[in-house]
């Protein structure tokens, strides 16, 4: 099917717009760079994919390998902490990007983004000069995309061709952290004419506020950067008041915030984000099967949210890329368009070993131990930690939702799982007299009370179906002229677009067969 010109992530995030999934926050003011609101559509999709993941966790978590149900329990601790908290788990000293500055246009370009390129050039005795050492900022594409960027630029400098050699190759577009920093200092900016990149420098992506009603003695808190830190300092309290003992997790969904130095790609890293985390809290001994059981489970949790498994990938990340603590980390990861045929991260699964509870043990002096009376043994469980962004989550569930069909009443519509999907069940009466509008009302206030559903009297029944396939909506029924007679609707399946004609009494027991 021949795609539009208009690139699909322009397509995705037009869309949301128009069907009221995410807008840009504070749109009226002109925005706020790195924030969104969550439409009326959005925070419903993401509710449910929360919702779904809660379930799967918390209220019926997945069996171990012994096929007995996991203990996990849930958590809603408060975004900001004891200060104290953040120094412990080295967010303080250590949260930070490597960022550069532009001298002359002063934009901040994290570090890890910008790849550099040469272009040489040999001078009348033949010596090989530079003429140009550039840099552009590839975002989340990386590599392969800042060479595609680089050959255009080549292209466009090709009329020097004829007066000079210019020599260039791929092989010279190279990350700005494999230049020596005499080298990194005489970089041109991404948007800049003349050599005026700073050196790679430290920058905490934390965000400060205060707590205290007192001037000058209000204190310096933060905003959580991830809801992980709050499981931990809960993790005594969880012990002590419930039935847990290792293997156990805790699981937790909630805002988090990164003041990120390039927020981009939508919402895929944003400055306002929610996560849905969980720890899982094991005997040392046991850590690497449970992280490995822990892998296995999140990429078919997301297989069963309806990503296709080719559009997934596990990532292990190589022990030197690790954080120190860490003996394994696998990044599950998803073939984003702006990534494509690259995949970007999703959700991060690390074994942590005791990192965490050794430091908040040491700093707060509090004992962490777990006491295993059966074995009469005292020790600091380690951790599994599956980390996934909820509203990262919901631009997967939109991107691999978007389809684009010339045939159809809406060429582009969402092909949601049904269970995840924001309205369920669309009701229309075909027109607006002849006893339609009284019956399609009366269903949809019957089934209204199971699903949620959307009555729409408005425009021809092709727009009305057209509006629902943009908004995902499975199901759609029509009460239409032969209704009063055969007590029979038409309900429409969204991914099919096929019609089928259903007795009233057994709508409900069709939707509850098509949604199980
Ligand atoms: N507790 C571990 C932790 O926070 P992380 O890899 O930094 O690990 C986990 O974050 C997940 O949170 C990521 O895989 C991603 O889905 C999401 N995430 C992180 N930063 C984000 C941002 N700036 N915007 C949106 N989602 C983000």
């Amino acid at each position: 099917m021949a795609q539009p010109e208009t690139p699909l992530m322009s397509r995705i995030v037009a869309l949301c717009k128009r069907r009221g999934f995410v807008y840009p926050a504070s749109e009226i003011y002109g925005g706020l760079n790195g924030f969104w609101d969550f439409g009326p559509l959005g925070v419903q999709l993401k509710n449910n994919l929360r919702d779904a993941w809660w379930r799967d966790m918390v209220e019926c978590p997945p069996l171990s390998p012994d096929g007995k149900p996991l203990s996990i329990v849930g958590l809603d601790s408060a975004i900001i902490q004891h200060p104290k908290a953040w120094v412990a788990s080295g967010h303080v000293g250590g949260f930070a990007d490597l960022a550069v500055d532009c001298r002359e246009t002063k934009h901040r370009y994290r570090a890890d983004h910008i790849y550099v390129f040469q272009v040489d050039y040999e001078n009348k005795e033949g010596k090989t000069e530079r003429l140009y050492l550039g840099s552009l900022d590839a975002g989340e594409e990386g590599k392969g995309a800042a060479e595609k960027k680089v050959k255009k630029i080549i292209r466009r400098l090709g009329g020097l061709e004829a007066s000079i050699k210019i020599h260039y190759g791929i092989n010279e577009v190279l990350s700005l952290m494999d230049y020596p920093p005499e080298i990194q200092n005489t970089v041109i900016g991404p948007d800049a004419e003349k050599p005026s990149l700073t050196e790679p420098r430290q920058f905490n992506l934390m965000f400060e506020s205060k707590s205290g009603a007192i001037e000058g003695e209000a204190m310096t808190v933060y905003l959580r950067p991830e809801t992980a830190q709050g499981i931990f300092l809960d993790y005594k309290n969880v012990l002590d008041s419930t039935r847990v003992k290792p293997p156990f997790g805790i699981a937790q969904v909630g805002k988090a915030f990164r003041n990120e130095v390039t927020p981009r790609n939508f919402i895929f890293r944003t400055r306002e984000f929610e996560q849905m985390e969980m720890e899982f809290f094991c005997a040392p001994e046991d850590g690497l099967k449970w992280y490995e059981f822990w892998v296995e489970q999140r990429l078919r949790w997301w297989e069963d949210q309806g990503v296709k498994k080719e559009n997934l990938f596990r990532h292990v990340i190589p022990e030197n890329e690790r954080a120190f603590y860490s003996q394994a980390t696998s990044d599950i990861e998803y073939k984003y368009p702006f990534t494509a045929p690259e995949f970007g991260e999703l959700e991060g699964v690390a074994y942590r070993g005791d990192y965490d509870l050794k430091q908040h043990q040491e700093h707060s002096r509090v004992s962490l131990e777990y006491f295993d009376q059966e074995n009469g043994r005292r020790y600091l469980p380690h951790v599994i930690e599956p980390a996934s962004g909820l509203t990262r989550g919901v631009l997967v569930l939109l991107c691999e939702a978007y389809q684009y069909d010339e045939s159809r009443a809406s060429p582009e519509w969402l092909k949601i799982k049904p269970s995840l999907a924001p309205v369920k069940v669309g009701i229309f009466p075909l027109v607006n007299k002849d006893g339609m509008p009284e019956v399609a009302e009366k269903l949809y206030m019957d089934l209204r009370k199971t699903y949620i559903c959307q009555f729409d009297a408005k425009q021809s029944i092709g727009k009305r179906y057209a509006r629902m396939d943009e908004c995902g909506t499975p199901f759609c029924i029509t009460v239409d002229g032969e209704t009063l007679k055969d007590q029979a609707v038409t309900i429409r399946e969204r991914d099919t677009a096929k019609q089928e004609r259903v007795a009233l009494d057994k709508v409900k027991s069709y939707l509850l067969e098509k949604f199980s």
